[in-house]
């Protein structure tokens, strides 16, 4: 179909669409700069690469506890070198969209796991119409999006998959529920509480063993190490916030613990071998009207809480803000996970904020500490960064544990002239004081957003990962879209309104240190489609009509430096391809080709892209395949019995699967080398 269709077409569809992810709920003030911008805007693209910092020599502590990383012999891309050879070698793949995923020829792509799949010992085979909450609860989870990598003993043939379910899909889940675009009411009124149980144990996250062997990666059955994580699963609160009496209910008059995390989308792996999980969109697990005269109207609707998404407040009190008011202020953290110890618990991290958290992607600073960048995915929502007050211990991991409880979150702003702060969020500090609403660190972290708007944080369009290279220190920020900025409201971090395609932020700390409250940046590229002028993408001429991507979402740095995008959003109706895995250059010459590597079937979006040490694997996730083409207008609703896929297995009495896929060299071999 969408070879049918004219550019100009595509681009009309897609002025169509509205994401209904996120609710828009940034009504502060802050600053957009209108037409100044268009002067500066054209300066820039001329000085392109001009204000860009040289790139430093990465004084990164050695990370004793990363061996295998060490032990690479890649060496970094030529920053800044002006070499003009593309540092990628694949032989690009067709966009385009259909049932299947497809590779670069001469690369295998595996089903690693699977929906249903069994996790933990003696977990059952999956039926889907036979499910249960306690079947699902031993069994692989829904809709996944983080992937981490952590090697055991430093090898890149056998470590832990730390894997996040984000959501699930009823409408494909369930063979007894309507399509999705049937009244929430209907599809609400046939949800049982079994249905509901099911959804809940299918969240969180999964801890898995795999190893290599004979060149195919495979899950270690009966693993001691492996682990469900659940929404019922006990967690700590922890850090400035934990014990606060907004974070105190029923069920736990400490404040201080809580069950399950929500909305797991993106997340990092830290240096001693922890996963950090993160807390996105939590508002739409909660239901029920905020008086509004309670003291927590206005932090909620900052969150878009009650978000209705799922019915679970009909059986859980807790899900119900009228009947515990506070219980969403225990969602939308960074939770922080030893997958090594299979009875750890849980810890939120309060110290990192509570917002709708994209990821958390970690890097050791020159002077030791740790800086966790992060986005707030949401239209007009902020980036941030959190440094800790104590520096990584390389030679004692009980040492690291706990330091991510202290620290400082910062906000970023981006200035016109290319330069930018890192505003902190301590209380007491400019705005953020009583008259405000913040008599303590805790209300600062708790309405961390609000906090920002009062900074005059610059509002981004949905800031979804953001990673920072260890061979340039410069990092990346994926801004996913954002059809809702005015004109007005551009400016020159976010210059395009009706931004439908997104773009990318890079950016450089002063002096290469993560800890500075300085830096300047770039816009790296302007996604969509080259080839509509009115698009205004900004790829190099080099890319072909493949090789552009719109709706970055996703990234991953592999050893050399090179940087790989997975998008979501891309439809035949949008872009005319589906989501997938793109190679894009970022120094020399060929800075902004970009080149496609990986594609998912119908309806899926492309998470997760992790590399293992030696770069001979590449795992990505395939997340929410079989979902209707929303802006075809012959759409149908999408139901268990009608999908755009029944991808991986293709069985008619099998629902579509989200899946971890692994991709490797045929004979073995770096990925894209
Ligand atoms: Fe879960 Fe921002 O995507
Ligand atoms: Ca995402
Ligand atoms: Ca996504």
């Amino acid at each position: 179909m969408n070879e049918q269709m004219k550019p100009e077409e595509l681009l009309l569809r897609s002025q169509q669409y509205e994401l209904s992810e996120d609710a828009g709920a940034n009504p502060s003030a802050n600053p957009t700069m209108g037409e100044i911008i268009a002067t500066r805007l054209s300066r820039r693209d001329i000085m392109r690469g001009a204000l860009a910092v040289t790139a430093t020599t990465a004084a990164i502590v050695p990370l004793a506890l990363e061996t295998a990383r060490a032990q690479t012999q890649a060496s970094a891309v030529g920053a800044s070198s002006g070499n003009t050879t593309p540092s990628f070698n694949f032989r690009e793949i067709a966009a385009g969209s259909d049932e299947n995923h497809h590779v670069a020829e001469g690369y295998d792509a595996d089903i690693l796991i699977r929906w249903g799949d069994p996790v933990l010992p003696g977990a059952p085979e999956f039926d889907p119409k036979a499910q249960t909450p306690a079947k699902q609860a031993v069994q692989f989870g829904y809709n996944s999006d983080y992937l981490g990598f952590l090697p055991i003993d430093g090898k890149s043939d056998h470590g832990l998959l730390v894997v996040n379910h984000e959501y699930t899909n009823e409408e494909l889940m369930f063979p007894s529920l309507p399509g999705r675009q049937d009244l929430r009411a209907v599809r609400f009124a046939q949800m049982t509480k079994d249905l509901a149980d099911i959804e809940m144990m299918a969240h969180g996250g999964s801890v898995l063993e795999i190893r290599k062997i004979g060149g195919k990666w495979q899950v270690v059955k009966d693993s001691k190490l492996a682990r469900r994580i659940t929404a019922e699963t006990e967690m700590l609160i922890t850090g400035p916030a934990a014990g606060h009496d907004r974070l105190k209910t029923g069920y736990d008059p400490t404040g201080t613990k809580v069950r399950g995390m929500l909305n797991n989308c993106a997340g990092g792996r830290t240096p001693w071998g922890t996963w950090l999980t993160c807390e996105e969109n939590i508002n739409g697990y909660f239901w029920g009207a905020m008086n509004e005269q309670h003291p927590e109207n206005r932090n909620y609707r900052r969150m878009g809480i009650p978000g209705q998404w799922y019915n679970w407040g009909q059986y859980y009190d807790r899900f119900d803000i009228n009947k515990e008011p506070r219980e969403a202020n225990r969602f939308g953290w960074v939770v922080e996970i030893d997958p090594f110890d299979p009875n750890s618990t849980p810890k939120k991290r309060t110290a990192m904020g509570r917002f709708k958290h994209e990821g958390a992607a970690g890097i050791i600073n020159s002077d030791g500490r740790y800086v966790v960048y992060q986005g707030d995915d949401e239209r007009f929502d902020y980036v941030y960064k959190f440094v800790t007050e104590a520096a990584v211990n390389t030679a004692n991991r009980a040492a690291n544990m706990d330091i991510l409880d202290r620290g400082t979150l910062f906000v970023a702003k981006y200035n016109a002239d290319g330069t930018g702060e890192w505003m902190p969020l301590i209380v007491g500090q400019g705005p953020l004081t009583a008259a405000n609403g913040f008599n303590s660190q805790a209300d600062v972290l708790i309405e961390a957003r609000r906090a920002g708007d009062l900074l005059g944080a610059t509002k981004m369009d949905r800031p979804e990962d953001v990673e920072a290279n260890e061979k340039t220190n410069k990092v990346y920020v994926m801004l996913t879209n954002n059809s809702r900025r005015t004109a007005g409201q551009v400016d020159a971090a976010n210059p395009r309104s009706d931004n439908r395609f997104g773009h990318i932020v890079e950016m450089m700390p002063e002096g290469g240190n993560h800890a500075s409250p300085k830096f300047t940046w770039e816009i790296l590229v302007r996604c969509g489609d080259p080839s509509i002028a009115a698009v205004g993408a900004t790829f190099h001429p080099n890319t072909t009509k493949d090789g552009w991507f719109g709706m970055p979402d996703n990234c991953a740095i592999d050893a050399m430096g090179r940087l790989w995008i997975a998008t979501d959003g891309n439809q035949p109706s949008r872009t005319g391809r589906a989501d997938g895995v793109w190679a894009l250059e970022t120094d020399g010459a060929a800075r902004g080709t970009s080149k496609l590597f990986y594609r998912v079937p119908n309806g899926a979006e492309l998470c997760g892209p992790e590399f293992t040490p030696d770069m001979e694997t590449f795992f990505v996730a395939v997340q929410h395949p079989g979902e209707p083409d929303e802006d075809d207008p012959n759409v149908k609703p999408a139901s268990f019995d009608q999908m755009s896929t029944r991808w991986p297995d293709f069985r008619p009495d099998h629902p579509a699967k989200p899946s971890v896929v692994v991709i490797t060299r045929k004979g073995g071999g770096k990925i894209g080398v």
